[in-house]
């Protein structure tokens, strides 16, 4: 027997939490075929902690078997991306770490706080209330997208190529989304020689001016952060909004108690990520050599996913794990990752997430979707998790 569904099946992404359960209890690392390539999927929270804290778990798509390679999946190594910190192992990645660390320092996010309340507040100036809109488009892939513009230093008026540039990459075509990637590069190198004779208060100039005794980035490193910085942030951030909404929505009772009690946002905030989170999936690792994890042993270079929406509902650490209960205490959710990779724009993210859904319900007393909760369908995406389309209907206070 096996699971309900097979993970990534098309059928999986509305529901995959009765696909988690099975394979939690029966087969914690199962295999899964992809077009050409095995791909091993872990699923219990104890698993996914102990593959984070092995240090033979590659994320260099270069360590990978022929087939990941031949299946056409290593879209990292060999290109801009390739030098971003996310696809780097020690000691490359310690060394850019501890640059990009100082300069997305905690203290630097916080003092962005004016700045995302700002376009928060503009992007919901321009929603039309009263009638249908699909947040997502209106409102949250906007807002990551604008807010990492103005923090990296890009012109106002380039936020909208920034846009288009990434919008290929969240559906379309393989082909689209590669296009888009280069114009984004292309623009990425040419705004890193303008920061670089002419410097100012921003991340860009920041990286650029970073060093670590006499250790700086190279040209192709700056490069792949800054891709990085914007590519990682905006999709993930977009859904975290997204997905947070639906399950307020999905809970009313949740939704009327985060009304009434706003102080309630940051434990509201920590369960959403873990409750609905937009990374189902980490990105892929490779061992090194033959590991065992969960009873199995993974030979060295086949890709394994570990599955954080997975982790994220273990009972073996979540009391009630399919309940939201967003004044949960103590939330050990794995969303941002763990160890040496864990997420670098964690505080960005949180501030961006409590400040829209913080804005959005001060603003609109009465939220509701356009469409029977049937109609809402989630995208079938290995690694980022998140809807289609949320059309709603926005009341303002009157
Ligand atoms: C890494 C989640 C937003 C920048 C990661 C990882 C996760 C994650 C799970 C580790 C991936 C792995 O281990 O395979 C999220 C979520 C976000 C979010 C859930 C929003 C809700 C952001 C934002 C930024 C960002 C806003 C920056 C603007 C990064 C970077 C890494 C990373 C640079 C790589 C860190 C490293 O490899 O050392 N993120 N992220 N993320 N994230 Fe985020």
């Amino acid at each position: 027997s096996g699971p309900p569904v097979e993970p990534f099946a098309p059928e999986f992404y509305q529901d995959p939490h009765p696909t988690y359960a099975w394979l939690r209890k029966h087969r914690p690392v199962h295999p899964v075929q992809f077009p050409g390539v095995r791909v091993w999927l872990v699923t219990r929270y104890e698993d996914v902690r102990a593959l984070y804290n092995d240090p033979r778990m590659s994320v260099n798509q270069e360590t990978a078997n022929t087939d990941f390679h031949t299946a056409g999946m290593a879209y990292g190594a060999g290109t801009e991306m390739g030098h971003s910190l996310l696809f780097k192992d020690p000691p490359d990645h310690t060394r850019m770490r501890t640059l990009a660390s100082k300069v997305f320092s905690a203290r630097r996010i916080a003092g962005w706080r004016d700045t995302v309340e700002r376009i928060t507040d503009q992007l919901l100036d321009d929603v039309a209330p009263h009638q249908r809109v699909d947040l997502l488009g209106v409102f949250c892939y906007p807002l990551p997208i604008m807010v990492i513009g103005e923090v990296l230093g890009i012109p106002g008026n380039d936020h909208r190529k920034l846009r288009q540039w990434m919008d290929p990459l969240v559906g379309l075509s393989r082909e689209e989304a590669l296009a888009g990637t280069k114009s984004l590069m292309a623009y990425v190198r040419e705004i890193i020689t303008v920061k670089r004779a002419d410097p100012s208060d921003d991340v860009i100039s920041a990286l650029i001016a970073a060093r670590d005794g006499d250790r700086k980035l190279t040209e192709d490193e700056l490069v792949g952060n800054v891709f990085g910085l914007i590519s990682a942030g905006f999709e993930t951030t977009a859904n975290l909004i997204g997905n947070g909404v639906l399950a307020l929505l999905d809970h009313p009772d949740q939704l009327r108690l985060l009304r009434e009690n706003p102080p309630l946002m940051d434990s509201a905030m920590e369960e959403i990520l873990r409750y609905d989170g937009p990374t189902a999936t980490t990105i892929f690792r490779f061992p090194t050599e033959d590991v065992r994890v969960g009873g199995v042993v993974i030979p060295a270079g086949e890709p394994i996913l570990m599955a954080l929406g997975a982790a994220n509902r273990d009972p073996e650490v979540f009391d009630d794990p399919d309940a939201l209960d967003i004044r949960r205490g103590d939330n050990a959710h794995i969303s941002f990752g763990r160890g040496i990779h864990h997420c670098l724009g964690a505080a960005l993210a949180r501030l961006e997430g409590k400040t829209a859904l913080r804005t959005l319900l001060r603003r609109y007393p009465d939220i509701s979707l356009a469409v029977s909760r049937q109609q809402i369908r989630y995208k079938p995406a290995v690694i980022v998790r998140g809807l289609e389309e949320l059309p709603v209907v926005l009341q303002p206070s009157r």
